[in-house]
């Protein structure tokens, strides 16, 4: 079975599966680009066996139109434009127009959408006295899951089936009040009162002015950091069937509304592992220019088998090369901390000593190890001034369109069920009752 690689000769239709003297023929699931399938909906009934993978590694669990990789030449494209081309000249709600309807919109489309944003940017005010009983310690992705899953009790009306309501009310109503909702969350973290958005402003606008203006302070948004933020959350949109992703999809799959599958992704993304990482990177760029750990010292740390540290923002279920968007982010990190003044940061010349160290070390290149898109985002979200415990939160404003695109996807495709895998049971086999009595 060839793996999507374009040949000469016809590629074989099905593919034979010979077990304990029976054969099996599987139908080959054929995609637009990239890899092909082998249909195992059979598999059980006609060989009464199941397939094994942990952590889905070789399982396609759907077929999607949303996003394309190609893990080995490091290509990431949202309905065949190419993420360079979308972080060079989109703003981040032109690329969730495209990921929730499948094509860029035009003026009036992308005005009605900022009408509707701007109409859908409030929080009930019944749900702004939530945050006053959350400890000020709290880190904000809980907060986040906690009030988006909340959204359904304060919106029920367009928390319901999305066939019952327009769909760009569902959509822009948690867009916009989940950036409201982590502006706040960071308020409340710092003690200060909350700012409103502003139907004056743009999305990014609108995140920046929230998060630092003040009563007492004039807040100038600058346009630079503005379009940085725009770009930043564009690299983060979609990425095909990552964990949590997977995860919306899985919840939505059983019937649960859009507001409870995105909070489930929410925590999902939380996970140092995925989403995580950005925050886990600083904290590790922080503790070798703390502790004054020499960069070798931490490659060899990470190669480790008995150790349990990683390189966080190293390393990719999908890329074994070097992430598109990490490209993008190193450079629009540099072009920030140059605009800003800053110069050199001395995390991010230990980012940098530490890509090159791992870059040279075949422990990395034979894994194909590389910068994911986690590495040198924490670098420029803490540039624009955005503490560490919300780098996370940003990665979810900038998940949020995929997360829905994918829920619409599975929602509308007939093919698509509750999610429900089998397992290999290695328990204990059956065993005659004890009474509590008898037991020693
Ligand atoms: C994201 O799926 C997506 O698309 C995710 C994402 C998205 O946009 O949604 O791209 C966002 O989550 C990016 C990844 C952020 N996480 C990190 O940066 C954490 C550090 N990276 C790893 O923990 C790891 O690389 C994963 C979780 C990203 C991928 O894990 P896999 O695919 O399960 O790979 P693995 O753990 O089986 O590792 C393969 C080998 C192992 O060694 P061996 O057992 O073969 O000897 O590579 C080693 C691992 O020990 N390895 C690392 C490493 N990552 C993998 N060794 C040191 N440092 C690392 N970072």
């Amino acid at each position: 079975m060839q793996n999507g690689s374009q040949t000469e000769q016809p590629i074989p239709v099905t593919a034979e599966l010979q077990y304990d003297g029976r054969t099996v023929t599987l139908p080959r699931i054929d995609p637009s680009m990239g890899d092909h399938g082998i249909g195992i909906s059979r598999l059980r009934s006609e060989t009464g066996m199941v397939s094994y993978d942990p952590g889905l590694a070789n399982t396609a669990s759907c077929r999607s139109a949303i996003t394309y990789l190609d893990g080995e030449n490091g290509v990431l494209m949202h309905h065949g434009y190419a993420i360079e081309d979308l972080a060079q000249h989109c703003v981040f709600l032109e690329v969730a127009l495209l990921l929730i309807t499948g094509t860029l919109p035009n003026r009036e489309e992308r005005s009605q959408f900022t009408r509707l944003m701007n109409k859908n940017s409030m929080l009930h005010e019944g749900m702004i006295q939530f945050f006053d009983n959350y400890p000020e310690n709290s880190h904000p992705m809980a907060i986040l899951s906690a009030m988006v899953v909340s959204l359904s009790s304060f919106y029920p009306e367009i928390a319901g089936p999305i066939s019952e309501v327009p769909l760009d009310e569902t959509v822009t109503n948690l867009l916009s009040k989940m950036r409201t909702i982590a502006a706040f969350s960071y308020k409340k973290s710092i003690g200060e009162p909350f700012v409103y958005p502003s139907h004056k402003l743009r999305y990014c606008e609108n995140f920046l002015n929230m998060m630092f203006s003040s009563p007492v302070a004039d807040y100038q948004i600058d346009p630079v950091v503005e379009t940085t933020l725009n770009r930043f959350l564009i690299l983060h949109a979609d990425h095909e069937q990552n964990a949590s992703t997977t995860v919306v999809r899985g919840v939505g799959s059983s019937g649960t509304n859009l507001y409870a599958s995105i909070a489930a992704g929410i925590s999902s993304l939380w996970g140092t592992l995925h989403g995580g990482a950005n925050q886990a990177v600083i904290e590790m760029l922080e503790d070798i220019r703390n502790s004054g750990k020499r960069v070798k010292q931490i490659v060899e740390q990470a190669k480790d088998r008995s150790n349990p540290f990683r390189l966080m923002g190293f390393g990719h279920r999908v890329y074994k090369t070097y992430d598109p968007r990490a490209r993008i982010a190193k450079q629009s990190c540099r072009e920030l901390l140059d605009h800003l003044g800053i110069g050199r940061d001395p995390l991010l010349d230990i980012a940098v000593e530490l890509e090159e160290a791992a870059l040279a070390d075949d422990y990395f290149l034979e894994k194909k190890l590389y910068p994911n898109v986690d590495f040198y985002t924490g670098i420029t979200y803490r540039a624009m001034g955005i503490p560490t415990n919300m780098f996370t939160v940003m990665f979810a404003l900038g998940r949020l369109p995929g997360w829905i695109a994918h829920w619409l996807e599975m929602r509308n495709d007939p093919e698509q069920r509750i999610v429900r895998p089998r397992q290999i049971y290695v328990g204990q086999k059956p065993r005659a009752f004890v009474p509590v009595q008898e037991r020693g």
